[in-house]
């Protein structure tokens, strides 16, 4: 089993296998980090950003120079050729003679797809438009197994934008291979999950509400989401739905006292700062989770061990 040389696009590119594999190593990294301290020296990441980011792009980068590799690239489109008007395709060939894997985010569904078709090297989908965020997804597996033993049996609710919110649509089919996980899936009308959504939904447990408050007792996982600004036609049907979902400590009456609280950040208004010292709260945890994944991904696509 080996992931050398792939490509991670989608969050099912990988087994379930080829993720425990890299919960394994990511988890080996979390207990003695030094020892992995120079796993790749003399390897490059270039970090292709068209759209804006802070927790993907740094942990990328964290994760690569604490691996003793190095990373070039840009943190948004204006400062590349991009803006002078080169396509995707040239953009990552010219990256290719620099680097040896490539991390890229942008706004339009399938742009990190495209530059895997004509990269030889491993390319990273951080996020394509409303589509997929696979990356995130081992980060939310891997919080969720550590902090509950194992990623089955469980009722995880979701909630905000589960129309234009990826990181939803990804962590919805990788959790599907699991075995006993039920969804509840809180949303506005306007907000619900796309259509292609509900059809890989229409064999498992799921139920569809408007109501927050209502479906907290039955949660063990929370995934809190913000209104996607960036994806809406106009300001005014953004600012109608924007803080329809607010969790703070009075909502969370009800729930479980080993509920995990979790959200891809960044948070906008939908969770109250007051949970952030509740020990349920376990969005920052999950940030950090996400740089140790990326650090096992990293090793995993350029076949390197330690
Ligand atoms: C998410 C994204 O970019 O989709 N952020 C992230 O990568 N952690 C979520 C979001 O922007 O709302």
């Amino acid at each position: 089993m080996s992931l050398q040389g792939r490509d991670l696009l989608a969050p099912l590119d990988f087994s379930i296998e080829e993720i425990d594999m890299l919960f394994r190593e990511a988890e080996g990294i979390i207990a003695s980090p030094r020892d992995y301290a120079e796993a790749c020296k003399g390897y490059l990441l270039a970090t292709l950003f068209y759209e804006p980011s802070t927790r993907t792009r740094f942990s990328f980068e964290a994760a690569m120079l604490k691996l003793g590799g190095q990373v070039i690239g840009f943190s948004e489109p204006n400062a590349s050729s991009a803006s002078k008007g080169e396509s995707i395709a040239d953009t990552i060939r010219t990256v290719e003679c620099y680097s040896d894997i490539a991390v890229i985010r942008h706004p339009k569904e399938g742009a990190a797809t495209v530059a895997a078709h004509v990269a030889g090297i491993p390319v990273i989908n951080a996020g394509d438009g409303g589509h997929h965020h696979p990356t995130q997804t081992l980060t939310d597996l891997l919080t969720i197994k550590r902090q509950k033993g194992s990623l089955g049996n469980i009722t995880v609710g979701m909630c905000g934008d589960l129309k234009f919110g990826r990181t939803v649509h990804s962590l919805i089919a990788a959790l599907l291979r699991y075995h006993g996980v039920r969804f509840v899936l809180v949303s506005p009308e306007e907000l619900k999950v796309p259509e292609y959504v509900r059809e890989e939904l229409k064999n498992a447990d799921y139920t569809e509400t408007q109501d927050l408050a209502g479906s907290m007792p039955d949660l063990d996982v929370l995934y809190m989401t913000r209104v996607q600004k960036e994806r809406f036609f106009n300001e005014e049907d953004y600012v109608k739905l924007k803080d329809r979902y607010i969790l703070d400590m009075a909502k969370l009456e009800n729930a479980k006292s080993d509920l995990m609280i979790m959200h891809p950040l960044p948070r906008v208004n939908e969770i109250a700062p007051e949970v952030d010292k509740d020990s349920r709260a376990m969005y920052f945890p999950q940030a950090k989770n996400g740089m140790y994944i990326r650090m096992a991904l990293i090793m995993a696509l350029l076949g390197v061990t330690v």
